[in-house]
């Protein structure tokens, strides 16, 4: 079974978030809040997915150990939610209920098939790569520096896993087939890049990103992801 590894990374990683202990009594000042509140309100938005269109999916794919691999993987990022909504709560900030950049990426995963729509997960895994480190340095909470910290260790992995997974996909796929979704990869990326920045560039400065900096960084996650799907690159728990 291929997925047996990451069954086992996934469920010895998981609930760390569970017995995480806030320790700030303070909540942030205004001038933070201003900076990350609608920023903080979209990517815990979009953490909280169910995951149904990849479940639907995944059932075609010739691989029970996929369907196991992804249950524990759903619940990590719906983890991340939970602790990011729990910090909100702390700091007075609501829970927002839709985000049109959210639902683009939703969409495309509905219509995509399971390469394509692993392939617009990874693009988000590899945004929330760089965005949680912004975020992190951005913030003057220990609280929510220490939820960054943990959510970025998971995210690699996450790109660890995603690209795992295309690359077993490709094996049975033509040269053109191969070539075309790298393009539609690098495309979405780039597209991505622009949106993300435009719509999140107060936490990025905050946080040392500046725009060019902020591209040239996910451009770097985007090319370890690249090298794994072409199985160029070593991924850490598929050994
Ligand atoms: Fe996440
Ligand atoms: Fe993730």
């Amino acid at each position: 079974m291929q997925f047996n590894h990451w069954i086992h990374f996934f469920n010895s990683n998981a609930g760390h978030f569970h017995h995480f202990r806030f320790t700030d009594d303070h909540a942030i000042d205004e001038v933070e809040r201003r900076i990350i509140e609608r920023s903080l309100q979209q990517f815990q938005h979009g953490e909280q997915s169910e995951g149904k269109n990849l479940f639907r999916y995944a059932k075609g794919f010739d691989s029970d150990g996929y369907l196991k691999a992804i249950v524990p993987f759903i619940r990590e990022e719906q983890d991340h939610a939970m602790i990011l909504g729990k910090f909100m709560e702390r700091n007075g900030i609501e829970r927002i209920k839709g985000h049109w950049v959210n639902e683009v990426f939703r969409g495309l995963r509905r219509f995509a098939g399971l390469e394509m729509s692993i392939t617009v997960l990874l693009t988000a895994e590899t945004i929330a790569a760089v965005y949680y480190k912004a975020l992190g340095r951005a913030t003057s909470s220990d609280d929510l520096r220490r939820i960054c910290e943990d959510i970025l260790r998971d995210e690699e992995m996450h790109i660890n896993f995603q690209s795992y997974t295309i690359n077993l996909l490709q094996r049975d796929r033509s040269w053109l087939h191969r070539k075309c979704l790298r393009y539609a990869h690098q495309f979405l990326m780039a597209g991505t890049i622009v949106v993300v920045y435009a719509g999140h560039r107060r936490v990025l400065r905050a946080g040392g990103y500046p725009a060019w900096h902020f591209a040239r960084e996910v451009q770097r996650e985007f090319m370890r992801a690249d090298a794994m799907i072409l199985g160029q690159g070593s991924i850490a728990t598929a050994q």
